[in-house]
């Protein structure tokens, strides 16, 4: 089996500021600066994109926007585009978090467009999927996750997909403290996979893409999120905002 390594990935989402920058900041270089935890594990700090350019050049982790625009350059009032994000020196980006596709109307076929834009950037792309709790109840969680990737699958290369990560994120346990079970995780994680491997542009990928969770994750359930086997690491979102909480999730995925 494909050995992948874990990645962390920290969605502030409209949170923080310059104080919990400079704390992060501290607290992730202790915990990094241990290479026994560092060589287990990639974190990625997803802040706002106006605290982006305050954090410290040499770092032990890396830097991400939580949105990217479909567009290279332009007359897009409020956009940031990739070589925008790329020049604040992140490395990844999410696409088609499910607040952006339900709060602000993201549809499918938008979500694509920029996963390829970023895609075919020097940036990772963080593509986000997830079912709606009403998907789940009428049994349609696999054909919603279907619909999501064929929309992508459909605009990038082959040749894209190479670095892409992707994040299962049901709906009904964003931000909600509903955490999925690791069995009901695991399920959807394989299925992405296994979905992954049977399209001609991403069979190539399908084992070594890191699939992440995220909905609820925290240091009482990562561990045990994490030791399922198609489950390389978290999207974590209000526990990220806590120093101690995220320095706990991170020693888990490290197995400490
Ligand atoms: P949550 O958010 O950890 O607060 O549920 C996860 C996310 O939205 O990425």
């Amino acid at each position: 089996m494909t050995k992948r390594t874990r990645l962390l990935v920290a969605n502030w989402k409209m949170n923080g500021d310059a104080e919990l920058v400079s704390t992060m900041t501290d607290s992730l270089s202790a915990v990094l600066g241990n290479d026994a935890i560092s060589s287990q594990v990639d974190v990625v700090l997803c802040a706002p994109n106006t605290l982006l350019g305050r954090f410290t050049e040499h770092r032990d982790f890396s830097l991400g926007g939580q949105n990217v625009s479909q567009y290279e350059k332009g007359a897009y009032t409020g956009e940031t585009s990739a070589s925008q994000l790329e020049a604040v020196a992140c490395e990844y980006a999410l696409v088609g978090h499910s607040e952006r596709r339900h709060v602000f109307g993201e549809t499918d076929a938008l979500i694509a467009n920029k996963f390829a834009t970023a895609a075919a950037s020097n940036l990772i792309p963080v593509l986000c999927i997830g079912e709606s709790l009403e998907e789940r109840e009428q049994g349609e969680t696999e054909q919603a996750l279907q619909r999501q990737l064929n929309a992508v699958i459909k605009v990038t290369d082959e040749k894209h997909w190479e670095k892409a990560v992707i994040g299962y994120e049901p709906v009904w346990a964003i931000g909600t403290g509903k955490t999925a079970t690791p069995e009901i995780a695991q399920s959807a994680h394989k299925f992405i996979r296994d979905y992954l491997a049977t399209q001609s542009q991403t069979a190539s990928i399908a084992s070594s893409v890191k699939v992440l969770y995220g909905g609820s994750m925290k240091p009482e359930n990562a561990a045990k999120l994490m030791d399922q086997p198609d489950i390389d690491g978290g999207l974590i979102g209000g526990a990220s905002l806590s120093p101690d909480s995220f320095v706990a999730i991170i020693n888990a995925a490290a197995n400490f």
